[in-house]
């Protein structure tokens, strides 16, 4: 079994970001710039963001970071939005999500504008990315795409099983795998919450995305030798043992499934610096778009 390591690989892409962050620094071009919006205090996306602008830093771009009180109405959040659309310092924002139940979330994605969208959650973003346009993809399972092409895993003809269909994650990443594309050519299945007999497809998966927001669901019964295990998960579980009084669990019983799987991804230091790291990808891609304007 060989643990996809995230940590590592992000670091490697953070490295390329630095060297062109440099590159464009010698060539006076943009320093790109990333703002992130946070409403409210949900501690788990404050960590986030902080380490989105952490990262931001250590590859030598601007950031911003807008903090809103969690009773900010949707009108002046739109407001906000609106500023950083007009502000060509900003290359590109995220709303980090999810938001007070006050806000229409739908409303604030269609607010950013999409040559901003380095989340890639903008439905032009999102019906470019289903065409085979250039688009920004969704950091998560762009994240996934790269672990799987840097670890040269075989996805053309395999049969990969998402299970979870959310729009940031298992949607996208289900259009992804079945594209003509480097990484892709699978035949892909997408299994959620009202799917029968899970345990059946999950057995016939070649690689498995578990994606799901269950932690620990998927166990070693349900997988078959040799399996690619991507684990999206990271939920806090209570564990007095900790002395933040919480662990991080990923969506697959790690134990049981690594001892039948080729590769699989740790949670924490699996999916999650991925994501960060595609972040700025997706960030210096938008300021690289403006060069030629
Ligand atoms: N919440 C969980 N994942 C994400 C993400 O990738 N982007 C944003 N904006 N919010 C999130």
């Amino acid at each position: 079994m060989i643990l996809l390591d995230g940590k590592t690989t992000s670091n490697q892409i953070k490295e390329e970001i630095a060297q062109a962050v440099q590159q464009r620094k010698t060539e006076s071009k943009k320093i790109p710039h990333l703002a992130a919006v946070l409403v409210g205090n949900d501690g788990a996306s404050m960590t986030y963001v902080n380490s989105k602008v952490k990262s931001c830093e250590r590859v030598g771009f601007k950031s911003t970071l807008i903090r809103l009180d969690a009773e900010t109405s949707e009108e002046t959040l739109l407001q906000e939005i609106e500023k950083l659309n007009t502000d060509d310092d900003i290359d590109g924002f995220i709303v980090q999500l999810p938001l007070p139940t006050h806000i229409d979330e739908q409303k604030i994605i269609m607010a950013v504008h999409p040559d901003k969208d380095v989340d890639g959650f903008h439905p032009i973003n999102v019906g470019r990315m289903t065409l085979d346009l250039p688009a920004f993809l969704s950091a998560t399972p762009f994240g996934i795409l790269e672990l799987l092409e840097r670890y040269n895993i075989e996805t053309s003809g395999k049969h990969a099983v998402i299970i979870g269909r959310s729009h940031i994650v298992g949607r996208p990443m289900s259009i992804l795998l079945s594209q003509k594309r480097p990484v892709g050519n699978a035949t892909v299945t997408v299994a959620h919450s009202r799917t029968k007999n899970l345990k059946e497809i999950t057995l016939q998966a070649d690689i498995i995305i578990a994606a799901l927001g269950i932690p620990e669901f998927l166990t070693g019964d349900m997988v078959k030798d040799g399996v690619v295990i991507i684990d999206v998960g990271i939920t806090r579980v209570e564990d007095s043992s900790k002395p933040r009084g919480y662990r991080l669990a990923g969506d697959v019983h790690f134990e049981s499934v690594s001892k039948k799987a080729s590769y699989i991804t740790p949670v924490p230091g699996g999916v999650g610096p991925m994501t960060i790291a595609m972040l700025l990808k997706n960030t210096l891609l938008a300021c690289q778009n403006k060069d030629n304007t």
